[in-house]
């Protein structure tokens, strides 16, 4: 049973660090409900178990995800062999741009991209992005390679010839495949089309796909590796934090088919110390896969309802924002144009005035949106939205 939590003076991230007692929190994609009861029955087992040392990844966890992403996703193919282990998924893909850019050089040398021989890593991907890609390119010392979305029919759509142009400039591609900041749950259709490119390019795919488990009715997510391609192209990077509310538990997978990659993938990883795993990440991981899809379903439908509350609160009581089409994740992605003012004026004054926190879009590299998180209980996003409402309409 789906639980909302109230989490203030818990040293939660989301309710405890950015705003003052009585703030409501819909920002960082972080959840208010506790995790489902066999996760915390296995966490129980493993903390009465008494000892808390160094950890092995245990064949356990490997079934658990192949089983899990076959019966749930039709992913075939998961193994022991192609899985990697890692703390978060920021970190993987920090890893992996250092692992690509050992080899590029040869890579570019070879399929004739001889101008950029020694140039940094580029990579392209679509704005607005996950602010943390921003800061994995930057840190890593590549370069960003941005290619906007844009706004077709009131849905977020990609700019085909914009992506064909840019990928000519670009080494990687990195995607997120369901969207968040846009709640895009892209189509097989839409994704062989950007794996056909990026092959016909040599751009190197990687997938986070850690939104994979929020699609919305009428919606469903198709894994990057469902798409036929060689095994040299790509990477997935998944893990259960997101869906299951267990993000704190640091427990993320990679995978990788290519066994070449595999191992360098594998030692970036060990150079960014990144590989060691804590026992209850562990636990916590088998238990959500192999025994919480009741809850994942629940918790989905009522992050759903949420979406339709919004929908349906600004349609009546904001109608001069704007809900683009969204069909997955927990976040709404609202344009606030119509109130001239940028997007983080309107976000601190809000989180100031009305003790109300969203993200503002200019963190994802766009301009005039907002970004609500929808996975808290029905009541608190009804009183976030209440008090947005009065504070718009005194303006
Ligand atoms: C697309 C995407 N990737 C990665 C993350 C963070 O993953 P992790 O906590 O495993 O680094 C988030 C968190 O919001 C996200 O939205």
């Amino acid at each position: 049973m789906l639980e909302y939590i109230n989490r203030k003076n818990s040293d939660c991230y989301k309710w405890d660090s950015e705003c003052a007692e009585e703030c409501l929190p819909l920002w960082i994609a972080d959840m208010d409900f506790k995790a489902a009861a066999p996760i915390r029955e296995a966490m129980q087992r493993r903390l009465d178990h008494g000892v808390f040392g160094y950890s092995i990844v245990p064949q356990a966890n490997y079934d658990a995800v192949a089983s899990w992403f076959s019966r749930r996703h039709g992913w075939k193919g998961i193994n022991r062999n192609n899985l990697l282990y890692t703390t978060a998924v920021v970190p993987a893909i920090s890893a992996i741009f250092a692992a690509l850019e050992t080899n590029m050089d040869q890579y570019r040398a070879v399929y004739g991209k001889t101008d950029r021989i020694g140039a940094p890593l580029r990579i392209l991907t679509f704005t607005p992005a996950y602010n943390a890609f921003f800061n994995c390119i930057e840190n890593m010392g590549c370069e960003i390679v941005p290619s906007p979305l844009v706004l077709v029919n009131n849905r977020f759509e990609i700019n085909w010839s914009e992506v064909e142009a840019k990928a000519k400039q670009a080494d990687v591609f990195l995607l997120c495949n369901p969207h968040n900041p846009t709640g895009r749950v892209w189509s097989r259709d839409e994704l062989e089309r950007l794996a056909a490119i990026m092959r016909r390019e040599h751009l190197y795919v990687i997938s986070d796909e850690i939104h994979c488990e929020f699609a919305f009715p009428g919606h469903a997510y198709t894994p990057f590796a469902s798409i036929v391609i060689n095994d040299t192209d790509f990477c997935v990077c998944t893990s259960a934090s997101k869906a299951f509310n267990i993000a704190g538990l640091l427990c993320a997978n990679i995978f990788v088919p290519n066994k070449e990659l595999f191992a360098q993938i594998n030692h970036a990883l060990e150079v960014h110390e990144v590989n060691g795993l804590n026992p209850f990440g562990l636990v916590a991981q088998v238990a959500a896969y192999n025994e919480s899809e009741a809850w994942l379903d629940e918790l989905n439908e009522y992050v759903y309802g949420n979406f339709c509350y919004l929908r349906d609160f600004l349609a009546k009581e904001l109608p001069m924002l704007q809900l683009h089409v969204t069909e997955g994740t927990y976040l709404g992605w609202v344009n606030i144009s119509a109130l001239n003012m940028s997007a983080e004026t309107f976000c601190q004054r809000l989180a100031k005035e009305a003790h109300v926190l969203f993200n503002p879009s200019e963190m994802y590299g766009a301009e005039n949106y907002i970004r609500i998180n929808l996975a808290t209980s029905r009541e608190v996003l009804a009183e976030a939205l209440n008090k947005t409402a009065e504070w718009v309409n005194n303006q």
